[in-house]
């Protein structure tokens, strides 16, 4: 593993190395120290992301480098590849980025990727691989037998890199049955064949094992793809009632940031089901994972 830009970039052999080197961090495994200076390109606002794959590094005695880019050269003129370009001759040696535009990991990986490893964060609407893969980890952790699950995706899919990324992930490693829950304006214009989607809340969650729940993201929105909260609200929020139809057991995942009374209230966040800050937590040991991967190979 080189870079870390798609989900595409990876075999089931690959994820299963990850998890059990995340979940081996977890349980207090020593932790190997790099010089690795890890570039940090953060465009767009991020709080879990960015402050986990710094705390990540930060047990990987690996050094984080800050680009600003409102106070950089860019704001001269600079292109971003030669912006990277400059960070590798000085020695950065993997680069974690998140921006707006879709496809700009992958661009950077073609411009750069013989200096510096590309780690997407996210970008735009397109994936963010590492958010899907400390998904699994918790989903994982908990229900390890992923062929006898029903997982219930429920939001604004089509804009959602969290959703396309855990799509392609849950069809690599084998993941039973995936419900795609949104309104018709916010389905995905691509589906694998073995998912399903449905605009009914309660197919989603009649019996599912895991439930992740994504944030609307009203910045997202064109004007036709808008919708009432309150609409939204009433049809697709997870709500305390919601878990009278899934497993008993069932795993209340989100991404966050969390909107507390528009997606999911504020019952399900705090109640017994929900592993929000789990999944926060295993963000650090699966970005261990990933970073001392692309510093070593997997
Ligand atoms: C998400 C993101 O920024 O893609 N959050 C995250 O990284 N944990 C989800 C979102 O913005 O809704």
């Amino acid at each position: 593993m080189k870079h870390l830009t798609s989900i595409d970039d990876l075999t089931a052999q690959q994820v299963e190395k990850l998890l059990q080197r995340a979940m081996a961090f977890k349980a207090g495994a020593a932790k190997p120290q790099y010089a690795t200076l890890v570039g940090h390109l953060f465009y767009e606002n991020s709080t879990r992301t960015k402050i986990s794959f710094e705390i990540a590094a930060h047990h990987l005695g690996m050094k984080v480098i800050h680009f600003d880019a409102p106070h950089s050269s860019e704001n001269k003129g600079e292109i971003i590849t030669d912006t990277v370009h400059n960070l590798a001759a000085m020695g950065v040696q993997q680069i974690v980025v998140r921006h707006t535009e879709n496809g700009l990991p992958e661009k950077l990986r073609l411009a750069c990727g013989e200096q510096v490893a590309v780690i997407n964060a996210g970008d735009g609407q397109n994936e963010h691989p590492t958010q899907a893969l400390l998904d699994l980890m918790t989903i994982a952790s908990q229900k390890p037998d992923l062929s006898a699950l029903k997982i219930a995706i429920v939001g604004n899919i089509k804009h959602s890199r969290v959703a396309h990324s855990f799509q392609k992930l849950s069809r690599l490693m084998g993941v039973k049955e995936l419900f795609l829950v949104a309104p018709p304006i916010w389905q995905p214009d691509t589906k694998w064949s073995s998912d399903r989607i449905t605009e009914h809340l309660h197919e989603g969650l009649e019996g599912a094992d895991v439930v992740m729940v994504l944030r609307v993201q009203r910045e997202r929105l064109q004007s036709h793809e808008n919708l009432s909260l309150e609409t939204y609200h009433q049809q697709f929020a997870v709500k305390r009632d919601s878990l009278a139809l899934t497993r008993p057991d069932v795993m209340i995942m989100h991404p966050g940031p969390v909107n507390r009374g528009i997606e999911i209230d504020s019952e399900v966040v705090d109640g017994p089901h929900s592993v929000i800050l789990q999944q926060v937590r295993n963000g650090i040991w699966m970005r261990m994972a990933i970073l001392e991967a692309l510093q070593v190979g997997v």
